[in-house]
C-alpha cells in the first residue's frame, strides 16, 4: 500500500467523525486535501448537511470551494471540529506542524476547535519532538536577519526557508525559519522561549492541542488518544 492510500484511509476515519450542521477546520497538505475532499463528496452524496468550513490556507479554501464546502472566515465561536495532517506526532500527540507553510492560520483554527483530530500515515510518528522533522517558525519579513539572529542564539542549526531566488512567503506575508531541536530540548520551555523572541509570529510547535490522532500503516490505522 502506497503513502497516498495510507493518507486517505487516515482521512477517511477522521471525516467519520464529522457531522451533519458542523463548523469544521479545514486543514492543510497532501493528508488533510483527502478530508476536504472527503467531506465534498459526503455533502454531494447528502451524506452530510449543512457542513461549513474554516479554511487553514489560501489552498485549502480554494479546494474546499472546488468539492462544494462553503467557507466562513475565523471568527470567535468555536469550531465543532477541525481535520489536520502533522510532521511529527510524539507518543502524547503533541505535533510538529508547518512544513507545508501554514502554521499560524492552523494554530489559530485548530486551538478554536472542540476537537482537534490529527492524520497521517505512520512516518510521521516520532518518540521525541524533533526526531525527524525540522521545526518551522513563523517570523516577521521586517528585520528578519535580526530575528534569525536571535532565534540562532537558542537553535543554532537551522535557515530561513528558501526553495528559489527568494524566500518562501506564507499566506500571512511572513517568512519561515526551519530550525533543528537538539535532543534532550524541554518542548514546552522551548516553545515560551520562542514565542517570547522578538520577531516570531508563530511556531510549528502544537503542544496538547490534539484530541486524537488516525495513524495509517500498511497492517491498519491506530487511533491514538
Ligand atoms: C502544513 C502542515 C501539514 O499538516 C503538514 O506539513 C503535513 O503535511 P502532509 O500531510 O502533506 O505531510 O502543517 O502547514
Amino acid at each position: 500500500m502506497d503513502l497516498e492510500a495510507l493518507k486517505r484511509e487516515a482521512a477517511l476515519r477522521a471525516v467519520a467523525l464529522v457531522k451533519s450542521g458542523d463548523r469544521v477546520g479545514l486543514g492543510t497538505g497532501s493528508t488533510a486535501k483527502y478530508a476536504i475532499e472527503e467531506i465534498g463528496r459526503k455533502l454531494a452524496a447528502g451524506e452530510l448537511t449543512g457542513v461549513v468550513g474554516v479554511a487553514t490556507s489560501e489552498a485549502s479554501d480554494v479546494l474546499a470551494r472546488q468539492v462544494g464546502i462553503p467557507v466562513e472566515p475565523l471568527d470567535p465561536r468555536p469550531l465543532d471540529i477541525a481535520i489536520d495532517g502533522a510532521d511529527e506526532i510524539a507518543p502524547n500527540l503533541d505535533l510538529i506542524k508547518g512544513l507545508g507553510g501554514a502554521l499560524l492560520r492552523e494554530k489559530l483554527t485548530e486551538v478554536q476547535a472542540r476537537r482537534f483530530i490529527v492524520i497521517a500515515d505512520h512516518t510521521k510518528l516520532v518518540e521525541h519532538i524533533g526526531e525527524k522533522s525540522a521545526l518551522p517558525i513563523e517570523i516577521a519579513r521586517f528585520g528578519f536577519l535580526s530575528t534569525i539572529e536571535r532565534l540562532r542564539a537558542i537553535l543554532p542549526a537551522g535557515r530561513l526557508r528558501q526553495p528559489g531566488a527568494q524566500p518562501y512567503v506564507t499566506d500571512n506575508g511572513n517568512y519561515i525559519f526551519d530550525a533543528q531541536i537538539p535532543a534532550g530540548t524541554d518542548i514546552a520551555a522551548l516553545e515560551r522561549q520562542l514565542k517570547g523572541t522578538l520577531g516570531v509570529v508563530d511556531t510549528g510547535l502544537f503542544l496538547g492541542m490534539a484530541e486524537r490522532a488516525f495513524v495509517a500503516a500498511p497492517d491498519g490505522v491506530t487511533e491514538l488518544t
